[in-house]
């Protein structure tokens, strides 16, 4: 059997269209790993695609935003999840979200063959409005920032970059269930959903009082990208009554980018929005600046020459956390592991802004793992040993990068 037919086998999808993550750990549908979903599938059965970006919109919730997880009926193992139970019946929605990656994958699909414009428009109406969800509710007073108030709106949940922030939040003894006793960052990571339940998930209160609001420049970036990604599906559209405010948009959030930036250590770094401190680190979220094709001359040099003494040092791209710094953890989740979808979409950003080579590498690196060892979740950066489940996102990402020329 080829590579490629059983990547189609390793997206974990029943005969019900339903998509996961993989069965044991992740068995929901989840938000930014949907939309990947989307765009692997798309490339060997579009209608099958078309039907998981539905699937994402048929749970985007009536104020604009999209659920980080959608639950399966009568699922029991969520109760460490923050979640609502939606009207009519339908199955629970976590009450935070994920990644804003869906406006780029979307025109994904339109560049390599979604020409359907009447579905597209319907996309696009629903695409502003999540959009106006992240400006209303991640950044209040239009700072042109965007905040993560929970760790896992990440989707790199456990990521050193705003360890300063968690630590700043007391350990509560009297959160006892089992797994929580034994992690303390699990213990705060409940605290925090526990203190936005007590502010009744108002994003203005959590904003101002919850335990947790800190600008993740992976967020930010991806925010911007998909912003600009609006912007031409506009244009497509001949939306023209959107252009302004899209340009707007792309204006306020590339401008504050410059809010982290860390003169110390020439980068782009994550903001802790409660203490306005800038956390002394570097993550592949940073090399999403050229994903979002933001900085000056100098910070893009500054950025640059980061990025190739990061990929200097590992053999299969970028390692999910600096490998210099005394953080990067070889075997742990987003500390130090290669995720694919990382290396994906900091080669798509670097191939926007000219660096081909770069780009080339990412990409072969990225296929060359994932054919020497299978589709693991993440892998060692220096061995390339699987790590992890079998994932569908691994699976959905090597079938973009076979086709993907760079
Ligand atoms: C982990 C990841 C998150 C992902 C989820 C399902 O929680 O951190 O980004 O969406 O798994 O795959």
């Amino acid at each position: 059997m080829r590579l490629s037919q059983k990547a189609e086998h390793n997206i974990n999808s029943d005969n019900t269209d339903f998509t996961s993550p993989c069965d044991l750990i992740h068995p929901f549908r989840w938000n930014w790993d949907n939309a990947f979903y989307a765009l692997g599938i798309f490339m060997y059965n579009k209608k099958k695609a078309i039907n998981e970006i539905n699937k994402i919109f048929e749970r985007q919730l009536p104020n604009g935003m999209i659920p980080h997880i959608f639950f399966l009926p009568n699922s029991h193992t969520y109760y460490t999840y923050p979640h609502i139970l939606e009207s009519n019946g339908k199955p629970p929605v976590s009450c935070i979200s994920q990644p804003p990656i869906l406006s780029t994958i979307i025109w994904y699909m339109i560049v390599l063959g979604l020409h359907n414009k009447s579905v597209v428009h319907v996309y696009f109406n629903r695409l502003m409005y999540y959009h106006k969800w992240f400006i209303e509710n991640r950044d209040p007073y239009n700072n042109g920032l965007i905040s993560i108030l929970h760790p896992w709106e990440s989707g790199r949940d456990n990521s050193p970059d705003w360890i300063d922030a968690l630590n700043d939040i007391h350990l509560d003894n009297s959160l006892n269930k089992d797994e929580i006793k034994q992690n303390e960052n699990y213990n705060r990571y409940m605290q925090i959903i526990l203190k936005n339940e007590e502010l009744d998930w108002n994003s203005k209160e959590i904003y101002n009082n919850g335990l947790f609001n800190v600008c993740d420049p992976g967020i930010q970036f991806m925010f911007i990208r998909a912003c600009k990604d609006l912007y031409k599906m506009a244009i497509w559209l001949e939306r023209t009554d959107c252009y302004e405010l899209l340009n707007q948009w792309i204006d306020i959030y590339s401008t504050n980018c410059d809010k982290l930036w860390c003169n110390q250590l020439n980068t782009y770094t994550t903001l802790n929005i409660k203490t306005i401190e800038l956390y002394k680190g570097i993550s592949p979220a940073s090399m999403l600046y050229a994903y979002a094709d933001v900085g000056t001359q100098f910070q893009r040099h500054k950025m640059l020459e980061h990025s190739k003494r990061i990929l200097h040092f590992s053999k299969y791209s970028f390692p999910t956390h600096d490998p210099y710094s005394n953080k990067y953890q070889l075997n742990k989740y987003w500390q130090g592991p290669v995720s694919s979808i990382l290396n994906f979409i900091v080669a798509l950003g670097m191939a926007h802004i000219h660096e081909s080579e770069l780009a080339h590498n990412i990409k072969t690196h990225t296929i060359q793992l994932i054919e020497n060892d299978g589709f693991y979740k993440y892998f060692d950066p220096l061995q390339g040993l699987g790590l992890g489940e079998n994932e569908s996102w691994t699976a959905c990402i090597y079938l973009v990068f076979s086709e993907l020329l760079m």
